[in-house]
């Protein structure tokens, strides 16, 4: 299949949405917008003009974050989604993800260089009374403060190791960086209304994956965190947003 790559432009973005969604995922404005914020690169590949996949990359202090990667379902195995892959990360030699459970993805990843190294949890439950002193105020108290600034504006509520950002269903904690993770994910349940609905991403090995099993939450999907050698996510870092790491 003859397909060319170009870079996208805010006009492809309701396709990008539609394509992701096939993708079981979404790409919707506010993420973009994010990404965007971010200096993120996104490509498009295209048939006789025609949209049938694209991809997107962040700079993170010299690493290649690959936020996206979604080719059209009848476009799938002919080469396009490693041609884009290929594009997006020829600048950097230290490069992650996190990977879905596309049977696609792992082999498309491991083929330039990003092997499996950890699973990334989706973790959701109900908001419950727990014992927490309240969370420490903003402003943001670690880095990726462009990020967290576009969150904030986005209707976040940013603290100095918490960011919750409300939604349709209830709260996500779409970061949480702290070296007492376990309290401070008390802290951010503790400012949720009881029985709201939480969800977060958190690496598997991290406190907070335990405990918030311990506190009735439950894992309801995984990725796989991705990455060259010697790559890997701060120590602190505990609840984080897949698409930007
Ligand atoms: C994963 C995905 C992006 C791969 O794109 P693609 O265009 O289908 O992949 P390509 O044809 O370029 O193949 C890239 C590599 O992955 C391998 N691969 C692709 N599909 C595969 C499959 N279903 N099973 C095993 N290997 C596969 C190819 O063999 C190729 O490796 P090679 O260069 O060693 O031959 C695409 O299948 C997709 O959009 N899947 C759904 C959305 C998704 O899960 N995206 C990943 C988000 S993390």
């Amino acid at each position: 299949m003859t397909f060319t790559l170009r870079e996208a432009t805010p006009a492809d973005d309701p396709v990008l949405d539609e394509i992701a969604r096939k993708g079981d995922a979404s790409a919707d404005a506010d993420y973009l917008e994010l990404l965007r914020s971010q200096g993120a690169r996104l490509l498009v590949a295209e048939v006789r003009g025609e949209v049938i996949g694209f991809g997107g990359v962040v700079d993170a202090s010299g690493v290649a974050m690959l936020s996206d990667l979604f080719i059209t379902p009848a476009a799938r195995g002919r080469g396009v989604g490693g041609a884009l892959l290929r594009e997006l990360l020829t600048a950097f030699e230290r490069r992650m993800t996190f990977s879905s459970k596309h049977p696609g993805a792992l082999p498309a990843y491991r083929r330039v260089g990003m092997e499996p190294r950890g699973r990334l949890l989706y973790i959701e439950g109900a908001a419950a009374a727990v014992d927490a002193p309240p969370l420490v105020s903003g402003p943001w108290g670690h880095d990726r403060s462009s990020m967290v600034a576009m969150l904030e504006r986005q209707g976040a509520r940013v603290h100095a190791d918490v960011v919750l950002m409300p939604e349709a269903a209830g709260i996500w904690i779409a970061r949480l960086q702290s070296i007492d993770p376990r309290a401070t994910f008390r802290a951010a349940i503790a400012a949720c209304p009881v029985g709201a609905t939480v969800r977060c991403c958190v690496p598997e090995g991290s406190p907070v994956a335990a405990d918030a099993q311990r506190l009735g939450f439950a894992i309801v999907d995984h990725d796989i965190f991705c990455a060259t050698d010697g790559v890997r996510l701060a120590d602190d870092l505990h609840c984080l947003d897949p698409g930007l790491a």
